[in-house]
């Protein structure tokens, strides 16, 4: 009666050996290559990835506006402007700048390029818009920087402004049409 007992013991034994899930080489590789990331690693890479996406729609946003701007300065000047007395669409660009800025949307500025500006508002003022400025001249259409202002970043950037058309020439006579003449600066916060 033992004996048996003792044979079905050994017969559990043996199944349980061969039915048992066996590890292949290869399972055991992907298991100890797929190494646990540290907690603050994690944190890093999370941090990296919404800045990133902040940084692309700052940079969307930008392009919107630079587009809308320009539009419509264009518009303006092809349907409105035909003497240097009336009010210029970059006089009227800025007090749309200034209401933008007032409801905290974002920061735009006039800037020249000409190095005699008709307002003197409009001479880069920092070493940002020098260097963009800068950029401009040496050919380039779009400068950029990230930078901290009041504690937050910003996206700061510049973009080109040419005499596109015979139109402005009327009222900025020393430059001929597609002749460099300034630059908007935006500063978009990003951080909320
Ligand atoms: C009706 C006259 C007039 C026309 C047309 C005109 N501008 Fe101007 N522009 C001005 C005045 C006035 C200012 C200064 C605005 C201010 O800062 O108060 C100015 C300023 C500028 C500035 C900033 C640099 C500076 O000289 O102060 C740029 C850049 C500029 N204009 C581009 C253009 C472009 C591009 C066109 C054609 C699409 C154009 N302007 C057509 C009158 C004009």
């Amino acid at each position: 009666m033992a004996k048996k007992n003792v044979t079905l013991i050994l017969v559990f034994i043996l199944m349980l050996f061969f039915t048992s899930p066996k590890v292949t080489a290869d399972e055991t590789a992907d298991y100890f290559m797929d190494v646990p990331k540290k907690p603050l690693q994690v944190m890093e890479e999370l941090y990296k990835s919404v800045r990133n996406m902040e940084l692309d729609h700052a940079r969307k946003t930008v392009r919107m506006l630079d587009d809308l701007y320009k539009t419509y300065i264009v518009l303006i000047t092809e349907e409105y402007v035909d003497d240097p007395s009336v009010l210029a669409a970059a006089t009227l660009s800025k007090r749309v700048f200034k209401s933008m800025n007032k409801k905290g949307w974002h920061e735009a500025r006039l800037l020249d390029a000409t190095g005699t500006p008709f307002n003197p508002e409009n001479n880069p003022k920092d070493e940002f818009e020098r260097d963009a400025i800068n950029a401009m001249i040496s050919g380039k259409t779009y400068f950029e920087k990230i930078e901290k202002i009041g504690g937050k970043d910003h996206l700061r950037v510049v973009t080109s402004v040419h005499a596109v058309m015979k139109g402005c020439i009327s009222c900025h006579p020393s430059s001929k049409v597609g002749d460099l003449l300034g630059g908007i600066a935006y500063n978009i916060s990003l951080e909320e």
